[in-house]
């Protein structure tokens, strides 16, 4: 994973002061910590406590928090001192003062937002300054990812801040191995690192690694449990918050407060009700003295994460009540601790019957959602999916991301590979989710990225003032107790990306080119191989799998391998339609199920129409003939045809391009790798034969370049 020790070897060699103030919570001493370790493993210096001015103006790096007027050594934003309390850097606070006004002189002046920080070059010397204890963090490893040039250029301030308030990460861990979906649901890399045998295990060394990862690339948030809430884990709530105290132990030194999935019927399965009613007054007290408990356990802890009435999860629908009264059910319950409900919106019906075709599952979350618009409470975030489906490799981005104004709101992305290669095939999601995010959804223009984040039209987040409360961006996690953390190692830049793009990093390649460095070192071979193999590769998967935006030709169940028609004739509301003439769903307003109509304008009218609609959608929103031609000028089928045959061979590339660099990253590492491609390459070729030929014998038309068809 990301920051080996000799990442920090540019500031573990420098005369480093920390001055935390007044703040001796845990995320400062995990700073102090930090300083602690590389300058005594470097030959560094740390200097903290009290000192002399003279000694403060001899540090090459200084990291302070500041006070809101921007003065050293008083109270945090977050954390004032209890009374009477004596700051325990006075004795220097004047000369870290001096270079702090420094940096405060060149930079903004306004107050500093959660997490925002300040880094500059000043007078020879490196200065990060934050008003809390997790900007400072922040602050801290920017400072480690930019290197020793951050240390040695020229005078440069830069402030930065969190676009989204809540960067979170959802476990779908089991504590019990659960027979059809093993202990990790949709996990690609072993076990769990918190559970096992039911309970939190007894190491949580490599839970702090982890804490540790996370905090530095800014995560605040991390669900502990499946969002499937089976009868062990619907435990964890009432008879193991010893456990769960024990885990937020390990998270909370690196800014990170953690949630559990609960399950609706609590009351009923857990607490010997008879009803989960939400509007029942015995149900709203079981939920109250639940929480009550939970925050007797764990003061800081984070809120709920819910699925309700989806995929037999329990919900309110069994009451006749809506997940409006659901959802505010626990948020009232939380609401004392200031507590959050992460309410899933992925709610359709499972049960559908494929002869029905006026039923859509991409209209579900829309349908039941939106009108619900204003009734929720403050304290509950709707989490969305980013497609209407269920993270495809391509999907339109969900229409209920714009449509739900008077809500806070989570898009919801996967970091773990379901549907894009179960970490066997090197697929970089950032450049998916860059375009999920940039995607322009609302009337007014506003991105996906900036609905989530709640930010008002024409905003520009870089130096402005603290952001609205909104809901932020959560992805499921891709990590298990395997050695290299995702199965395959270069998973972890998915992971690494997910986080840096919730913070607000723009451009997915820049994003990449840190995590290579900050992974593999500064090898330009490597660098250069490693960009080449991850670029381009979600549109390589995209090419050799369900074409066109089509999605789900994948085995059911497991979710690997082609299976053109695995789910048509399914109950799960996922089908494509494809017959010997033609392919695709046809959800227009005119002659389909009508799901265009939920996307504000300009979208109704762009996916409406065969003429507007983008390529990549068009088997999403349209039935077309095999013979259709699209934008790029090419037909359907020879599309089909086309980008099977190339996806593959960009993977044999693929292959033999990583082979290149033996010798020039670890070898398990490397050897790891290699097994993976060798698997991406049988796949991709199981994809590329099983579909053209599929579609070769569906439609009769030839491959207009005579490749082999079998
Ligand atoms: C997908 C996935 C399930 C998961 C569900 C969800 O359907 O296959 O394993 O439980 O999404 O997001 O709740």
């Amino acid at each position: 994973m990301w920051l080996p020790d000799e990442a920090l070897r540019p500031l573990g060699s420098r005369r480093v002061l920390v001055a935390v103030g007044p703040d001796d919570g845990p995320v400062a001493q995990t700073v102090v910590d930090e300083v602690a370790a590389a300058t005594s493993r470097f030959g560094g210096v740390l200097v903290t406590g009290p000192v002399t001015p003279e000694d403060a103006l001899a540090c090459d790096v200084v990291l302070a928090i500041v006070g809101s007027a921007g003065q050293v050594g008083t109270a945090s934003a977050t954390q004032p001192p209890p009374a009477g309390y004596l700051p325990r850097t006075d004795s220097y606070v004047p000369a870290v003062q001096a270079v702090v006004d420094g940096l405060l002189v060149l930079g903004r002046g306004a107050p500093m937002s959660p997490g925002m920080f300040g880094l500059a070059r000043h007078d020879g010397r490196t200065v990060v300054v934050a008003g809390d204890a997790a900007g400072l963090l922040y602050g801290l490893h920017e400072l480690v990812r930019r290197g020793a040039p951050a240390l040695t250029c020229p005078d440069d301030v830069v402030w930065d801040l969190p676009v989204h308030q809540v960067r979170m990460l959802d476990h779908w861990d089991n504590t019990v191995v659960h027979p059809v979906m093993g202990q990790v649901e949709r996990g690609y890399a072993g076990g769990s690192i918190f559970w096992s045998d039911g309970r939190v295990r007894d190491d949580l060394t490599r839970v702090a690694q982890y804490a540790r990862l996370l905090g530095s690339v800014g995560i605040n948030a991390v669900g502990l449990n499946n969002v499937n809430v089976h009868a062990a884990e619907a435990r964890l709530l009432t008879d193991h918050l010893d456990d769960v105290a024990r885990l937020a132990d390990v998270f909370r030194p690196h800014g990170i407060r953690v949630y559990l999935s609960v399950s609706f019927a609590s009351p009923l399965t857990v607490g010997g009700l008879p009803t989960a009613d939400p509007l029942d007054p015995g149900v709203q007290d079981w939920w109250a003295s639940a929480v009550r408990r939970v925050y007797e356990t764990v003061p800081d802890f984070g809120g709920f994460v819910v699925k309700a009435d989806s995929e037999g999860q329990p919900g309110p629908f069994a009451y006749g009540r809506d997940h409006a009264d659901g959802a505010n059910l626990l948020a009232r319950a939380l609401a004392p601790f200031s507590g959050t409900v992460f309410w899933r919106a992925f709610v359709y019906d499972h049960h559908q019957d494929w002869r029905d075709r006026s039923t859509d599952r991409a209209r579900a979350a829309h349908d039941h959602f939106t009108p619900l618009d204003g009734r929720f409470d403050d304290n509950v975030v709707l989490q969305v999916k980013y497609g209407p489906m269920d993270f495809q490799t391509r999907e339109p981005v969900s229409p209920v991301i714009a449509a739900m104004p008077r809500t806070r709101l989570a898009v919801e992305l996967q970091v773990t590979q379901e549907y894009t290669g179960q970490q066997q095939h090197a697929v970089y999601l950032g450049p998916q989710w860059d375009e999920i995010l940039r995607f322009p959804l609302a009337e007014d223009g506003r991105t996906v990225g900036y609905l989530a984040a709640g930010l008002p039209v024409g905003t520009v987040h870089r130096g402005d003032d603290p952001v609205p409360p909104a809901g932020g961006l959560v992805a499921v996690s891709s990590v298990g107790d395997d050695e290299f953390w995702t199965g395959h190692p270069l998973a972890q830049a998915n992971l690494y990306a997910f986080a840096r793009l919730a913070w607000g990093e723009e451009d997915p390649d820049a994003v990449l080119d840190e995590w290579i460095g900050l992974t593999l070192g500064d090898d330009p071979a490597v660098r250069a191989t490693v960009h080449a193999v991850l670029d381009d590769s979600w549109r390589t998967y995209e090419r050799y799998t369900a074409p066109l935006g089509v999605g789900f030709m994948v085995r059911p169940g497991h979710h690997y391998g082609p299976d053109v028609d695995g789910y048509e004739y399914t109950p799960w509301g996922t089908y494509h339609f494809a017959d010997r003439d033609g392919i695709g769903v046809d959800r227009t307003r005119a002659t389909g199920t009508g799901f265009t109509g939920q996307y504000a304008a300009p979208w109704r009218d762009v996916y409406e129409s065969v003429e507007t609609c983008p390529d990549e959608l068009l088997l999403f929103f349209h039935h077309v003939p095999y013979t259709h031609v699209l934008h790029s000028g090419t037909t359907v089928i020879q599309h089909l045809y086309d980008t099977h045959a190339d996806g593959y061979d960009e993977v044999v590339r693929m292959a033999s391009a990583w082979s290149s660099i033996e010798g020039r990253v670890p070898q398990a590492f490397f050897d790891r790798v290699t097994q993976r491609l060798a698997e991406q390459e049988r796949s991709a070729r199981e994809w590329r034969d099983q579909l053209r030929s599929a579609f070769f014998r569906r439609s009769g038309i030839a491959d207009a370049t005579g490749r082999t068809i079998y």
